[in-house]
């Protein structure tokens, strides 16, 4: 334990900018932490082992079902640290909200294996962490890509292809902003990935087609931000989201904000995350432009607006 008898661990929400679902298949994608929600976990000893959160609180053998992930990753973590048999109260706090694409199962898992490792005084290096929280990502997603686990345990916007070493990558936009926006409707993260992995079986040649093109685009945006070329960045995140769409997981919501930010003069728009609901992003090249593009999503019915820059000294 160490000497504070308490522990404590934190983590962002995240955003991906390119390459959801495509991603699950072994093409590149991109994302960033999203420092405008964060978690934070705190340990204490207690008399039995206690879970807080804003879900549920009691004694984590009654947890719900729904936080199977977050229990399995609480045993696991204690397991490998030679601490089963510890008796804590883990308490929860976070500012990411749930099913919206913005990682927050997998922020939730950073942060606790984070926290349980401060109590106990064990540095916790990524090589430790990551497994771990892509254990509670495989119960909460079903096959989920490690790219939730990487970007919401960095503090760097990431170039990430499943099963590599993770290259951080520097997003430096001049006057770029994102708009991230939430529906309001809970993202279907595992429901949208098994039903694309059922057109693969369905339809091998179109589902490869999206899929590749996705990965393609992915590469092209990737040029595009290191050549401060905000509009051709737009145009790529237009087009990806018609492969999104053509791989059945954006909705009705998802498709009305983003043609409210395109008629706002956005620079482009699509969905982020896994879809189904959950949030959308689009690009604007000045504040202005950002704010009055927000104002148009939530006219449309956006339930949340947040505006985040991409220029890294802001
Ligand atoms: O909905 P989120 O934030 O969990 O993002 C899921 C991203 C997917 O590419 C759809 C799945 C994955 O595991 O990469």
């Amino acid at each position: 334990m160490n000497k504070e008898n308490t522990g404590q661990g934190s983590a962002t929400g995240k955003i991906i900018l390119m390459g959801e679902h495509s991603v699950v298949y072994g093409e590149p994608a991109i994302a960033f932490p999203f420092r405008e929600t964060a978690i934070t976990v705190n340990v204490t000893p207690d008399t039995d082992m206690y879970l807080d959160c804003l879900y549920f609180s009691g004694k984590l053998i009654k947890a719900p079902k729904h936080l199977e992930s977050i229990r399995s990753v609480i045993y696991q973590t204690l397991k490998e640290l030679n601490h089963s048999e510890a008796l804590l109260h883990i308490v929860i706090n976070s500012t990411i909200p749930a099913e919206r694409g913005m990682g927050s199962s997998a922020a939730t898992a950073v942060a606790v294996v984070r926290a349980l490792h401060d109590y106990f005084g064990v540095p916790c290096p990524s090589e430790n962490l990551l497994p771990l929280v892509n254990l509670a990502e495989k119960i909460a997603h079903g096959n989920p890509s490690g790219i939730d686990a990487a970007a919401t345990s960095g503090d760097q916007p990431i170039y990430f292809i499943k099963g590599q070493a993770l290259e951080v990558f520097p997003m430096n936009l001049t006057n770029s902003y994102l708009i991230v926006a939430d529906t309001g409707i809970k993202g279907q993260t595992r429901a949208a990935v098994s039903d694309v992995a059922r057109l693969f079986e369905q339809d091998k040649k179109t589902a490869a087609l999206h899929i590749s093109t996705l990965g393609q685009l992915t590469v092209q945006a990737k040029t595009a931000i290191l050549a401060d070329d905000a509009y051709r960045l737009g145009q790529i995140m237009t087009e990806a989201q018609a492969h999104l769409t053509a791989l059945t997981v954006s909705n009705d919501k998802l498709d009305q904000l983003i043609q409210a930010a395109l008629s706002a003069n956005a620079l482009g728009a699509k969905l982020t995350g896994g879809g189904r609901g959950g949030c959308m992003i689009a690009l604007a090249d000045s504040k202005a432009a950002a704010q009055t593009i927000a104002a148009a999503i939530k006219d449309a019915g956006a339930n949340a607006c947040w505006i985040q820059s991409l220029e890294v000294n802001n």
